[in-house]
């Protein structure tokens, strides 16, 4: 354990400029691609840097090396690491097919969890379920935690909430004191709403799940223009870093949805790719791809998942809730 809090001390001292051979110049094009920091040059390829900060590869590399070295980078004891994934909690979709898709268990806390897909895909639905599922006991597929529930589109429902704790057997009336709900405005107001959910589980609300319904709404309608992509993209970044960041420090899950636009670019496939892009690709940990299924199921696709298979499973939102069967 102290070894641990000495390598989070350090990297959250030193600053990109503080690496030989990064200057303000080069570092304020790493922050405009989505590096900030120690960790995010840490794990770069040389071309990959020098290209994207206008260096040579020697430049590079050395500077990567460096960054490494003062992180202490790949030092975890055995037992450490193993601690680390013990604390890993999971809270279960309600369909067994989902959960295993998502490695056997539901959505896992330490990770990003993102579902995207058209509307009436069911990225509301699965949002509401684990909002109600992940206050269940342990040994019923829950985190026994409270959940945050951050609308951006004001779709979140107390009726629905009611009705999916019905469909487990649950108080309704317990299950929606437990879900702190709060209606972002504008993507300045959801960034803020971060902190807010630090102070809360640093009071002391044991918070396991923060949901964003859509993570990406605010943003894509705020920064509408083509020139703007690049704000938007950075400070969708910056956003996306910081709740990797939440997620690792007090061990919740974050479940987020996403919009998908048409490609006309993608000739083969689904031409549909989620809103932000590559960036998100990154920092979520688990992405869904849900779409319409037959006879009214949904279908959910699992996509560049680092641990687990592309693969897709079939399931329905029932009345109850996320189910296996209709
Ligand atoms: P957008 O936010 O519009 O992009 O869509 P979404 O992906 O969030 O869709 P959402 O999760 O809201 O899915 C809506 C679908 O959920 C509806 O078409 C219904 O099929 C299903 N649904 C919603 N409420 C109920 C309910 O009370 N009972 C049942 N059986 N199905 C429901
Ligand atoms: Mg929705």
């Amino acid at each position: 354990m102290p070894a641990k809090k000495e390598t989070e001390s350090v990297s959250e001292e030193k600053k990109l400029t503080d690496v030989p051979g990064i200057g303000p110049g080069i570092a304020a094009k790493l922050e405009a691609a989505g590096v900030y920091d120690l960790m995010g040059l840490a794990v770069m390829s040389p071309p990959v840097l020098s290209e994207m900060a206008g260096v040579g590869e020697a430049v590079a590399r050395k500077a990567i090396q460096s960054a490494r070295s003062m992180m202490n980078l790949g030092f975890m004891s055995g037992e450490e690491f193993a601690k680390k994934r013990e604390d890993i909690l999971f809270i279960t979709t309600g369909s067994e097919n989902l959960d295993n898709l998502l490695g056997g268990k539901g959505v896992e806390t330490r990770a990003i969890t993102e579902a995207y897909g058209a509307f009436g895909s069911g990225k509301t639905q699965l949002a509401l379920t684990l909002s109600v599922n992940v206050q269940r006991p342990k040994e019923q597929k829950g985190a026994e935690g409270k959940a945050v529930y951050i609308d951006t589109e004001g779709t979140f429902r107390p009726e629905r909430i009611k009705q999916l704790a019905e469909g487990i057997g649950a108080d309704s009336q317990k299950v929606l004191k437990n879900i702190l709900v709060a209606r972002a405005f504008n993507s300045d107001h959801q960034i803020l709403l971060l902190d807010k959910v630090s102070e809360l589980i640093k009071n002391g609300e044991p918070i396991k799940l923060m949901i964003i319904d859509s993570l990406t709404a605010h943003f894509r309608a705020e920064f509408a223009g083509r020139g703007q992509l690049a704000d938007r993209q950075q400070k969708l970044n910056r956003y996306l870093h910081n709740l990797m960041k939440l997620a690792e420090q007090h061990n919740i899950a974050i479940f987020v949805t996403n919009q998908v636009m048409s490609n006309p670019a993608v000739m083969f496939g689904d031409p549909t790719t989620a809103i932000g892009g590559n960036i998100l690709a990154h920092a979520s940990t688990y992405r869904l791809y849900l779409r319409r299924g037959k006879a009214g199921s949904r279908v959910a696709k699992l996509i560049d998942s680092p641990n687990l298979p592309e693969n897709e499973c079939q399931f329905f939102l029932t009345e109850a809730g996320i189910r296996d069967e209709n």
